[in-house]
């Protein structure tokens, strides 16, 4: 295993934390040598075409896909807790515009406990409902801050729609249209969860110390900033605009590895085959450039992966880097007028759904989750006095 070493003491460290099986979950299963992935046990190769997100986040938060009864309750639910405190609006608006996204993102996130009931103990409740709160407001957050930044103001939130057509329609003003809501509603499904990936594993050390559910949220959101994982949506798109044009992927992918970088969208710690979210991703791509008319940001796509397969073949053939969700994230999400800074957000709002399940899934069943590490420094010496240093 790539990072396993064994310490002084003879104890084997798992750096990265490689290989080693922290907990249980009964909320998805990431099975990479086979590229398979279900949450629940239903497979997203079924879910990504039939189910919406509302279904979705409410089979990971309640356990089993929703009734139309049931659909509708918490579709209802996420509806009507969308808008955001009259503070929080106001402390947006102050936001210079040059701020980062998930900065914004976090910081904004984290003012919501502000605003959210406590018990007796001075405790927020983290139940059922802050959770469909996080999940309603998160999209608000990002799509008012997009357009504050782009001198425009905020649109309400509506009630009616669903949180993938709700978003373009706050971000732009106009209901989308069936084909935008459904490539939009189809990424979300796809990002609501996996596993114990790096920014779920935050949330659940966070939950593990008894902290709630918005402390945990915070952590898992600046968790997923990294480019090694949610940021790497912003850094594909980076890398589509770098291309520039289906003709120069080759050469790009020779140069990338010649620097000792890596190819952004490309890879992944437990897929050892394509990742099997960014087939349908794909297929959403290709539909969204049939849609506008326009294959700019596809045509990048497919080429460079081509090219990168190509290459990395050549260059790596043991180490199966293949396309990941990031990848065919960057021309749908660019696709339906995104801007690129924004993909970690998006991202973000999507997992919340997973996110909130496994922060209840742990509290319900808690332990401190608390590892060890082994000692590198110097032995044990005495104290110097700071006139002797
Ligand atoms: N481009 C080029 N080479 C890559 C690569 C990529 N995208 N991903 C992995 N590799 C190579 C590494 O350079 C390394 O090669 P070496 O052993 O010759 O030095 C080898 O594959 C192992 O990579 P490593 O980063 O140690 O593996 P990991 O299990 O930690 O990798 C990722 C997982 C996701 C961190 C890694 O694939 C990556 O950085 N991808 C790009 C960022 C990305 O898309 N992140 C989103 C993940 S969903």
């Amino acid at each position: 295993m790539e990072g396993s070493t064994l310490s002084t003491t003879g104890l084997v460290v798992d750096r990265g934390l490689e290989g080693v099986v922290v907990g249980t979950t009964q909320l998805s299963n990431v099975e990479g040598k086979i590229g398979r992935l279900t949450y629940r046990g239903y497979d997203i190769d079924d879910l990504a075409p039939n189910a919406t997100f509302e279904e979705v986040a409410h089979l990971l938060l309640f356990g089993h896909l929703p009734t139309q009864a049931e659909l509708d309750a918490f579709s209802r639910e996420l509806g009507t807790r969308r808008m955001l405190p009259e503070p929080l609006i106001s402390a947006i608006r102050r936001v210079p515009k040059t701020a980062w996204p998930m900065d914004v993102l976090r910081t904004v996130v984290s003012g919501l406990a502000l605003f959210s009931p406590t018990n007796t103990r001075g405790e927020h409740v983290s139940d059922v409902h802050t959770a469909i709160e996080l999940i309603a407001k998160m999209p608000t957050i990002l799509a008012f801050w997009d357009r504050l930044r782009r001198d425009l103001e905020p649109i309400e939130p509506r009630t009616d729609l669903s949180q993938a057509a709700n978003f373009l329609y706050m971000r732009t003003g106009s209901v989308p249209s069936d084909v935008e809501a459904r490539a939009l509603d189809t990424y979300l499904v796809l990002l609501a969860d996996h596993s114990y990936n790096a920014s779920t594993f935050s949330a659940r050390v966070t939950a593990s110390t008894r902290a709630d559910i918005y402390a945990a949220t915070v952590s898992a959101l600046a968790t997923l900033e990294g480019d090694l994982h949610g940021g790497a949506a912003s850094a594909a798109y980076n890398t589509l605009v770098e291309v520039g044009q289906p003709e120069r992927a080759e050469t790009y992918v020779r140069q990338v590895l010649a620097r000792g970088e890596k190819i952004m969208g490309m890879g992944h710690r437990e897929y050892k085959v394509r990742d099997p979210r960014a087939r349908h991703l794909e297929k959403m791509a290709e539909k969204l450039s049939e849609y506008k008319g326009d294959r700019h940001w596809y045509a990048i796509a497919r080429s460079l992966e081509d090219a990168s397969n190509k290459v990395l073949q050549e260059a790596k053939p043991d180490k199966k880097i293949y396309a990941n969700v990031d990848f065919y994230t960057a021309p749908v999400l660019a696709d339906l007028g995104m801007p690129g800074d924004e993909f970690t957000c998006m991202f973000a709002c999507g997992r919340m759904a997973g996110w909130a399940g496994h922060i209840l899934e742990q509290l319900a069943d808690n332990r401190l989750i608390r590892p060890q590490a082994t000692y590198s420094g110097p032995p044990p010496g005495p104290y110097v006095p700071i006139a002797e240093r």
